[in-house]
């Protein structure tokens, strides 16, 4: 797949964004706890959640479509089929985190090791580490790049785990774990991350009858009584990350737009924007966040460092780069969050950038330029990388084509042509040839 885009179109109107990736996989993960319909709304049509779909079919889920962004999951007669096939669990990182909760449902499982962006290495250890300290017996067969475990004393128990990073994808797996075992007792997670996905997963869980309770980076999650969790029904949050990039979007193009979502969950972004000189406020009405910039008005260079949340996320630093290629004078951005997060750096380049990567101290440093100019572009390893190099071509002379032929954006972004379109961008789909 590849977009054509005629650079040099301000951004204006209003756009709601889809339901958070980041929360709606692990909702789904979450959805093997009870045998109980649960539904969940706002569903972004991604080709990830695609494929978690698939995987909790294959783990004897029956998946049934309500609307476009609708789902009702159910159990099948057959019940719960704890093995997991590489096919489709391979192709993302979340369909790691259904070990759990079918260790906690079914006492034993095999899953491969997750697949995902090519950004880092992303080992799973800390997730293991939990798995054990909940009572499984964990082997990873590393040929065959399949992890087994089961419940040593036949069910895994609470216990307290302490996080030796806020691993973001830990935290939810043994979170989600730890409501699907039998009290008495609760399970304290200590260093757990603080992403707002991470408590949309929770209000999901207390929804099917679990006690969770966070206080800053503690969670603790309290043993069931006799009763199985129950279904639910529950709406997944916007997502802060498309958010994000859309309002990256319109200070990279210039104009005035309205992007519906979360504002607090943008608080590092905001903060970044404003610091450079984009006007951004909250709306008063609680429509989310209000971003202006004028034609060429100018930015200030700035220095970034990505961090857990509440810090600037790492999920913006592509986008983010893509706007400080035009700010006035030199900025720094430091990735502390993943080892590889520069595949973009190539294609903004070709765009006209001046951008160095201290590989070592995993910083870019990006001088500013007066303007890009259109070319063609490939997308690299990471749908964020993806994004960046549509925002530069918004604001590059000319054309740019951005080469997607792995189709990595659409792993991110439900509506990203749509909604650039509806706010006034020039671009379209167009097919490879
Ligand atoms: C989640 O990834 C998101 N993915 C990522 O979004 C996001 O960038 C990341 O959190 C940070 O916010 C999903 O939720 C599906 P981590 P995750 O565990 O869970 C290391 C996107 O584009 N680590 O917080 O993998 C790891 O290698 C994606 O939407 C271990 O060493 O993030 C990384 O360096 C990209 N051992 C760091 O921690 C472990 O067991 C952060 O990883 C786990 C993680």
């Amino acid at each position: 797949m590849k977009l054509v885009i005629e650079g040099g179109r301000p951004l204006r109107g209003e756009v709601a964004v889809q339901g958070a990736k980041n929360s709606a996989l692990h909702l789904l993960a979450a959805a093997l706890l009870t045998d109980e319909p649960i539904v969940l709304q706002r569903v972004p049509e991604l080709s990830d959640v695609r494929a978690q779909l698939a995987l909790l079919e294959a783990l004897g889920k029956r998946v049934e479509r309500l609307s476009a962004e609708g789902y009702r999951l159910r159990a099948s007669p057959a019940g719960l089929r704890p093995l997991a096939p590489p096919e489709p669990a391979r192709r993302l990182r979340a369909s790691f985190h259904v070990l759990g909760p079918l260790l906690a449902r079914c006492g034993e499982a095999a899953v491969p090791l997750p697949g995902g962006d090519a950004i880092g290495p992303r080992p799973v250890d800390l997730h293991l580490r939990g798995l054990e300290a909940l009572g499984a017996h964990i082997e990873v067969d590393k040929g065959r790049g399949v992890v087994y475990a089961r419940a040593r004393a036949g069910a895994l128990r609470p216990a307290r785990i302490e996080l030796p990073y806020p691993s973001v994808g830990a935290t939810i797996h043994l979170m989600i774990t730890a409501a699907g075992l039998p009290g008495p007792g609760r399970t304290v997670i200590e260093n757990a991350a603080r992403e707002p996905e991470i408590d949309d997963v929770a209000r999901l869980l207390r929804a099917m009858g679990a006690r969770v309770e966070r206080t800053g980076s503690r969670l603790e999650i309290w043993g069931q009584d006799s009763t199985e969790l129950r279904g639910a029904e529950h709406q997944v949050m916007p997502d802060r990350i498309c958010a994000g990039t859309y309002a990256i979007a319109v200070a990279i193009a210039g104009g005035s737009a309205i992007i519906r979502c979360v504002p607090w969950h943008l608080g590092a972004l905001v903060d970044t924007l404003q610091a450079m000189g984009v006007v951004v406020r909250e709306r008063p009405d609680g429509r989310g966040l209000e971003v202006a910039r004028g034609r060429g008005a100018p930015l200030r260079a700035i220095a970034i460092e990505t961090r857990p949340y509440p810090g600037f996320p790492t999920d913006l630093h592509p986008p983010i780069a893509a706007l400080l290629a035009l700010a006035d004078g030199e900025s720094r951005l430091r990735e502390t969050v993943f080892e590889d997060r520069f595949a973009y750096v190539e294609g903004l380049r070709r765009l006209g950038a001046q951008i160095e990567v201290d590989a070592p101290r995993r910083t870019a440093i990006v001088r500013g330029v007066r303007a890009l100019e259109g070319a063609d572009v490939r997308v690299r390893r990471d749908n964020r990388a993806g994004a960046a190099l549509v925002l530069a071509g918004l604001a590059a002379r000319g054309t740019t084509i951005v080469h997607d032929d792995e189709g990595l954006i659409p792993r991110g972004y439900s509506r990203l042509v749509e909604d650039l379109r509806a706010l006034g961008a020039n671009i379209e789909p167009a097919e490879d040839g």
